[in-house]
């Protein structure tokens, strides 16, 4: 068979997987993982929707999930989660290990606004005006590339996730006196904030300017440069949302994922991880209510698991906003990676090459040592 044949076969082959209802592919998918046995495990992010979550073997924010990967021992690392978590999964794991992604298309749109060319450039740009390498630390959140975070292995810097970003920068303090954080302003700007960098001290970068649209006084001046990307998910939680809601209800507790704006995160009692959004609700007081800002899914599955203590669990929008990427993967999807695992076949390896692994390994090694 040629290639070009094996390939259009396997597109085919999707196609038809595609046609299943979820009902069929449950079975399917249970009746696969068992022929697998311990050979293939599962890690579902708390975005999937339900017909996947159920078969994750392991459930976790970012953080949680690149430790599992790094853990495990299993052959194949079935990632149910976005591009840039099943890259992560490929660089911790053991050269003998496969992480797969059930569906290519999987990606992330926040993580897309940072290119390797582009942050280049802009560390270029800086050199104009600073010493980038003895006063800048590069910290690249986990949603981006294997290339960025190669970059910030090669220049001495880090990797966050949303649950460890306010030790990550004081690990980058700790080194030198300013830091270049992407692609997430929001995460930067509410993190910096939190720790006591008022806001005139933070710029963005708009990387679609020269020197980011910034002069050199404001470069000089600042303590973090922060990266004009944004999650298109979470900007659609407003600060008058909360606002209406507790007109209605005055006693809510408002709990936000660092990814939102900061005049949300101003708003909220609670700001952290979707690991951490979970644990607080989970652990607060029986009969409260609670208006949350991060994706649906994980907010319908939180308010379904703590009705029974009288909680109420809100999602902050008056609009559905899911993450679209992370919907992408599907029952079908993950049944077609399961079935062909079973026959023997690989198929939506995700494989970083191996330069840009070994230096976003040290990048990502720095950060769990941190943490
Ligand atoms: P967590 O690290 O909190 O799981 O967040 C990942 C993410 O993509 C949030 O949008
Ligand atoms: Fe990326 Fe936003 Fe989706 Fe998280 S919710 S994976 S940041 S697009």
């Amino acid at each position: 068979m040629t290639q070009t044949t094996a390939m259009t076969a396997q597109a085919l082959a999707i196609q038809q997987f595609a046609l299943l209802d979820d009902i069929d592919c449950d079975a399917r998918i249970v009746a696969a993982r068992q022929k697998l046995g311990t050979r293939c495990v599962v890690l579902g992010h708390h975005y999937q929707r339900d017909e996947v979550f159920r078969h994750a073997d392991f459930i976790g924010d970012s953080l949680k999930l690149s430790r599992m990967a790094a853990q495990s021992d299993a052959e194949y690392i079935v990632f149910c989660g976005v591009h840039f978590m099943a890259e992560v999964s490929d660089i911790l794991s053991r050269p003998d290990q496969t992480a797969i992604l059930p569906d290519l298309a999987a990606g992330c749109s926040m993580a897309d606004m940072a290119d390797l060319a582009n942050v280049e450039r802009c560390w270029r740009e800086l050199s104009q005006v600073l010493d980038v390498e003895q006063t800048v630390t590069p910290v690249t959140y986990i949603n981006s590339a294997a290339d960025l975070k190669a970059f910030c292995g090669q220049h001495n810097g880090i990797v966050c996730t949303s649950s460890n970003a306010q030790k990550v920068l004081e690990w980058s303090f700790a080194r030198r006196e300013k830091v270049l954080f992407f692609p997430d302003q929001h995460l930067g700007r509410n993190t910096g904030y939190r720790m006591g960098i008022p806001l005139d001290d933070m710029v963005v970068w708009d990387f679609s300017k020269p020197m980011g649209g910034l002069s050199e006084e404001q470069i000089s001046k600042a303590r973090i440069i922060l990266w004009k990307g944004f999650c298109s998910v979470h900007q659609m939680f407003r600060p008058e949302h909360i606002d209406d809601f507790l007109k209605r209800y005055p006693k809510t507790i408002v709990i936000a994922h660092p990814e939102a704006s900061f005049e949300v995160c101003q708003k909220a009692n609670y700001i952290g991880s979707t690991e951490y959004i979970l644990k607080t609700v989970r652990e607060a007081e029986p009969n409260t209510r609670w208006l949350v800002a991060t994706e649906l899914n994980l907010v319908n599955r939180l308010n379904r698991e703590v009705k029974h203590q009288g909680k109420e669990v809100h999602f902050m929008s008056p609009t559905i906003c899911m993450c679209s990427t992370m919907f992408r993967t599907d029952p079908q999807h993950l049944l077609w990676v399961l079935e062909n695992l079973v026959e023997g076949h690989v198929v939506n390896r995700i494989r970083v090459p191996e330069t840009e692994a070994r230096y976003a390994k040290l990048a990502l090694n720095n950060m769990l040592n941190v943490v």
